[in-house]
């Protein structure tokens, strides 16, 4: 957990140190879940500019506040998880309070990505827009790109929790290990609907699910 005794560990004038330090303060986000966000949203913004951010399985919404962090020209972050976490408001609230600049531009909805018949937002993506999403378990990271690929958005995600018996796995699988198979399935896919794709990895000392998947249709952004 990242909380006020932390506070020690983020001594520099970066960026990343002043988020951390923001975060320490609001005493509730899981230390791993902070570094993830990180490593996840400075890759997907090197590639990844502009656009409306739909963080999906949001958890805490840190990776969507980051993303605006890093590039202030997305207008606004739509966070969408079934529940929101009660420490969402404490965690924004300490980033509010460092950059008043995000203030009124997170909003936060609770529904079922998988059932999800329209977007409650009124604001459905579209094909300038960036879904990302960082450890959505299993299956629900290929409901996130039925949605992306459906809106033509730009997607990103840190996938996780492969599971063989809800994921699509291919009939490639037996030639390596079944998370992998499940992921490069996954690139596929994207590029078989007319993604451009990149992939890369965060640290593995962060989190062994660290295989990131960007993709944008040539056209898009
Ligand atoms: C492993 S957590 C990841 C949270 C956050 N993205 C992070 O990186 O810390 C998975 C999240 O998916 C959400 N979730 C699971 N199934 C969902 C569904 N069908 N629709 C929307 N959210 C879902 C859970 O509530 C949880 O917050």
């Amino acid at each position: 957990m990242l909380n006020r005794r932390g506070l020690a560990l983020f001594p520099k004038d970066t960026l990343e140190h002043r988020i951390a330090r923001a975060i320490c303060e609001a005493e509730c986000l899981p230390r791993k879940e902070f570094f993830e966000a990180w490593h996840m949203a400075r890759r997907v913004r090197r590639r990844m500019r502009g656009g409306r951010i739909f963080d999906l399985a949001a958890g805490h919404g840190v990776l969507g506040a980051i993303m605006l962090l890093l590039d202030d020209t997305s207008p606004e972050v739509i966070c969408l998880d079934r529940r929101r976490p009660a420490s969402h408001a404490r965690v924004l609230s300490a980033l509010v309070d460092h950059w008043p600049r995000l203030a009124g531009r997170v909003r936060y909805v609770e529904d079922d990505i998988s059932t999800l018949d329209d977007w409650p937002t009124a604001a459905a993506p579209g094909a300038g827009d960036l879904i990302v999403s960082a450890h959505a378990c299993g299956v629900l990271t290929d409901h996130i790109l039925d949605r992306a690929a459906h809106a033509g958005a730009r997607v990103a995600v840190l996938p996780c929790c492969h599971d063989r018996e809800t994921c699509p796995v291919p009939a490639f699988a037996p030639w390596m290990a079944v998370d992998l198979a499940i992921d490069a399935a996954r690139v596929v896919r994207l590029e078989s609907e007319g993604y451009a794709v990149r992939v890369q990895q965060i640290p593995a000392e962060i989190t062994p699910k660290n295989r990131l998947i960007l993709a944008e249709r040539p056209s898009a952004g």
